[in-house]
């Protein structure tokens, strides 16, 4: 049998864990995995279930996937993501969003808490992604590298147009319709950071300079990939404090602070999200994305904790009887 990319045994997991054939995938940023409870009928995975897949050790992400439906639509939510400052490398850190491809999943929702950088931003603000800068990835840290998977994508992508323009027309009129539109800012520019230090000023002044809107560490690997495989691909970014570019500017930036701001109202990202999937027909955007031919390609075991559980019961059981047998 030929050997298998990590992401295959990952899908080949999942299709044997839970009878969902999600096709939209939801990856959820630090405290904001709330919205993995409006799923109906979920079947949860704990991440150290999952060959392959690194822990979530970061303080505000769990370690699960959730599975489940919201108004009749399969979805899959990521309720904690793998970063690169974790001491993942690319090849981890994406991991999910290929296995996702491979189960099926055609349009990514990433949500992440970031800095902003636009002065105008405040904190509580949900900026609409449209394009991004990745520091690291540019410098030669790229989840793209590798031989190339030709049955994900391409050897080149393009990222210019990673961000679906009607996704983001559909978020900003779902956010007039639940009443958050003063905290909507459009036409963001995300930029990515390795972390886990906080920028310096200087730093935060160039990515300023360059254009940049708002600063995080997580979500461009995961939506270049979405993109090499063909995703539809939405990218919110919750504001959770002011990146300080001039000393005066005020404390510097904390995780607590992040949590914080989060805890008071990433709220409005969960229902933003939950209104995008149940009040649109997502359907003809859905239909654009081709079904991605995978078989299924290993006899990987599901590890169940019930039915090894309940194996176990049964045997001491049995042997319980035969031992009461024999003494009678
Ligand atoms: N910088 C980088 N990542 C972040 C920030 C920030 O200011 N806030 C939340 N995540």
């Amino acid at each position: 049998m030929p050997e298998l990319n990590s992401y295959e045994i990952v899908a080949d997991y999942l299709l044997r864990a839970t009878q969902y054939r999600p096709v939209i995938g939801i990856i959820c940023g630090s405290g904001l995995s709330g919205l993995s409870k409006s799923l109906k009928n979920p079947v949860t995975i704990q991440y150290h279930d999952i060959p392959g897949f690194p822990e979530a050790t970061v303080p505000g992400h769990s370690g699960e996937l959730v599975f489940g439906t919201m108004d009749g639509i399969e979805v899959v939510c990521m309720r904690g993501r793998f970063h690169y400052y974790e001491g993942n490398d690319m090849s981890k850190v994406v991991l999910p969003v290929r296995a996702m491809r491979l189960i099926g999943v055609k349009l990514l929702v990433v949500t992440n808490a970031a800095g902003a950088l636009n002065k105008s931003y405040k904190v509580g603000d949900i900026v609409v992604i449209q394009d991004h800068f990745g520091t690291p990835l540019i410098a030669g840290n790229h989840p793209l590298r590798g031989i190339n998977d030709d049955l994900l994508g391409p050897r080149f992508p393009s990222v210019s147009d990673a961000y679906d323009t009607r996704l983001q027309s559909i978020i900003v009129k779902c956010a007039r319709d639940i009443g958050i539109s003063d905290y909507i800012r459009e036409n963001g520019t995300y930029c990515y950071v390795s972390g886990p230090a906080y920028e310096s000023r200087a730093e935060s002044k160039f990515l300023r300079s360059i254009g940049g809107d708002c600063v995080g560490m997580s979500t461009i690997p995961e939506v270049i990939t979405a993109k090499h495989c063909g995703m539809k691909i939405l990218g919110l970014s919750f504001m959770t404090n002011k990146v300080i570019i001039e000393q005066s500017d005020g404390p510097p930036a904390s995780h607590q602070e992040v949590l914080e701001a989060v805890e008071k109202s990433g709220i409005h990202v969960e229902n933003l999200v939950k209104a995008f999937i149940t009040k649109n027909n997502l359907q003809s955007i859905l239909a654009e994305v081709p079904k991605l031919e995978y078989k299924s390609k290993s006899k990987c075991p599901v590890k169940n904790h019930t039915v090894f559980g309940f194996a176990v019961t049964s045997y001491m059981l049995l042997a319980l009887y035969a031992f009461a047998q024999n003494k009678a």
